[in-house]
């Protein structure tokens, strides 16, 4: 795999007729629980980092991979979709899958969480390590954002890693087969930008986030939103932020694979509990 990633695109679309600008809630309407010990690591936090899941993004109405009923990996096998096995056999299954997803997110918008963050951002600077293929967290306005495991949007060529830069062919419903463009450069298939299972995740990318992570120091703020925690190397970045001496916070409804790692858990979603973290910082 060619280790040059394009650069992420993010689609220029205008927020739909009554999308209401992130306004931070008033700290005593929002019910959701948080600590007085966790409330003053908030307001005092130095640096902050996100590390965020799908669940980041689902009440968006972008579906989590695991979660029972509704996740992707409930309803469609990776090994047939996301890894580079599945691309060699039919490349045409695996790219339709995956345009159905750009389509699916193209139609879909940043939820509170994502804006809460982007406004705390503005505030104090929040640094957000996704594993997410989506472009919520940059639609919502956060401008520093590593995406571990790529980008829906950054198509590249299947064998010499030219950046694919022109429209794709998007459809509304899932199909089963939809030819791949061809790379402008060598004519070979062009494909997803996504990391499959089996790949490298890109190195500046996990270098980056690995430096954000080592150089945490007590006083600062790690949130791990909307993950099952279950996916590495992102899984183990709350171990290593606690061991640097940083508090760690864990947003998910339900029980982690990695709830222990954190000092707090909130059982919330993220479009309820991100607000109301932020809210804390807006009432200073
Ligand atoms: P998962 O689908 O494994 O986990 C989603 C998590 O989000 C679960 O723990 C849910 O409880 C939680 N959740 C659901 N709704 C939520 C909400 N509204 N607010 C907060 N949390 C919520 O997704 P990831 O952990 O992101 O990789 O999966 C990791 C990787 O596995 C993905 O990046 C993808 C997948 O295979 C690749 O494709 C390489």
């Amino acid at each position: 795999m060619s280790d040059e990633y394009p650069a992420m695109q993010v689609p220029a679309e205008p927020m739909p007729p009554g999308y209401q600008p992130y306004v931070p809630p008033n700290p005593d309407e929002v019910g959701v629980e948080i600590s007085d010990e966790l409330a003053q690591v908030v307001r005092h936090a130095r640096r902050i980092v996100v590390l965020s899941g799908a669940g980041m993004s689902a009440e968006s109405g972008v579906p989590t991979f695991r979660d029972a009923q509704s996740g992707l990996w409930e309803r469609f096998d990776p090994a047939s979709l996301a890894t580079q096995f599945a691309w060699d056999d039919d490349p045409e299954f695996v790219w339709a899958w995956y345009a159905w997803r750009v389509g699916l997110v193209r139609r879909v918008w940043p939820n509170a969480g994502h804006l809460a963050i982007a406004a705390w951002g503005r505030r104090r600077g929040v640094q957000v390590i996704t594993q997410n293929v989506d472009d919520l967290h940059e639609r919502a306005g956060s401008t520093e954002v590593a995406h571990l495991h790529g980008s829906l949007f950054a198509y590249r060529c299947a064998e010499c890693g030219h950046p694919y830069d022109a429209e794709i062919e998007v459809p509304d419903e899932p199909v089963e087969r939809l030819t791949p463009p061809r790379c402008e450069v060598c004519g070979a298939w062009v494909r997803p930008g996504v990391v499959w299972f089996g790949e490298y995740l890109p190195q500046e990318v996990m270098e980056a986030a690995t430096t954000m992570i080592e150089s945490l120091e007590p006083g600062d703020l790690v949130l791990s939103v909307g993950t099952s925690g279950v996916v590495y190397p992102a899984a183990g970045f709350p171990a290593m932020a606690r061991a640097a001496g940083a508090t760690t916070v864990e947003i998910n409804p339900t029980e982690t694979e990695i709830s222990d790692h954190f000092h707090h858990v909130i059982r919330d979603t993220a479009a309820r509990a991100l607000p109301a973290l932020v809210a804390l910082v807006a009432a200073e």
